[in-house]
């Protein structure tokens, strides 16, 4: 297994910057900083070669292909699921298995079609058997989604489930407490609902998730006009 300043290092080689090697462990922490440092300043494409190279987790070892996010760079719609699943990991894009068929016509009922929204996950690897992300691997992963968040500009940010929304809002609230009413992200309104893969398994509560698009619909108009 790579060591972690081999993979703090080849990270930084795939954005094109420069590496000094650490002298001590201040020096370390330095270059920590700047890998954070380097992906907030990211076009879209560094951004995408850096998360194909990322190494910062264990779930590189087993991924198949990183699943970046697809879809509008400019969408006014911004979609954040939990994790890529197994046929997600195979086709290195975000919710192409079931759960993708029943987000796709939740889009729809909004008159959006997944190409004019972005969808992008909390992790862009799988973790294996699809079990819950790990905080340490969420941690890695943030700062790509928080660039893709300041690249995307998103009138709405739509949580779907409770890993994404627990991550977003830094709590560990259920889904059926954050559902259901405004929040918000840097100030960029974010509205939580069911997770598709919850509701194929429990459809009477697709009447709460169509009431969470109709808010998150409300809100997007709002935001800046
Ligand atoms: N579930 C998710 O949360 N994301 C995906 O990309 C696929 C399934």
């Amino acid at each position: 297994m790579m060591q972690p300043e081999n993979q703090r290092r080849a990270y930084l080689e795939a954005m094109g910057i420069d590496v000094w090697l650490p002298r001590d462990s201040a020096d370390a922490a330095a270059t920590d900083d700047m890998a954070e440092t380097s992906a907030e300043a990211m076009d879209w494409e560094s951004l995408r070669q850096a998360v194909s190279a990322c190494t910062l987790c264990g779930l590189s070892q087993s991924r198949t292909n990183t699943v970046f996010g697809i879809g509008n760079p400019e969408a006014e719609w911004l979609i954040v699921g939990e994790a890529p699943g197994a046929e997600e990991d195979r086709r290195g894009e975000p919710f192409v298995g079931r759960a993708g068929k029943l987000l796709d016509e939740m889009l729809r009922a909004i008159g959006q079609r997944r190409e004019d929204v972005f969808i992008a996950n909390i992790l862009k690897c799988r973790p294996p058997n699809n079990r819950d992300p790990k905080a340490d691997e969420c941690a890695s992963c943030r700062p790509y989604l928080e660039r893709q968040i300041e690249l995307v500009q998103p009138r709405i940010i739509l949580a779907v489930g409770r890993v994404a929304a627990q991550n977003l809002l830094g709590s560990d609230d259920p889904v059926g407490r954050m559902r259901g009413r405004p929040h918000q992200l840097d100030g960029i309104p974010l509205v939580v609902t069911y997770h598709p893969a919850y509701l194929l398994r429990s459809p009477s509560q697709k009447n709460k998730a169509w009431r969470d698009l109709c808010l998150a619909a409300r809100l997007a108009a709002e935001y800046g006009a």
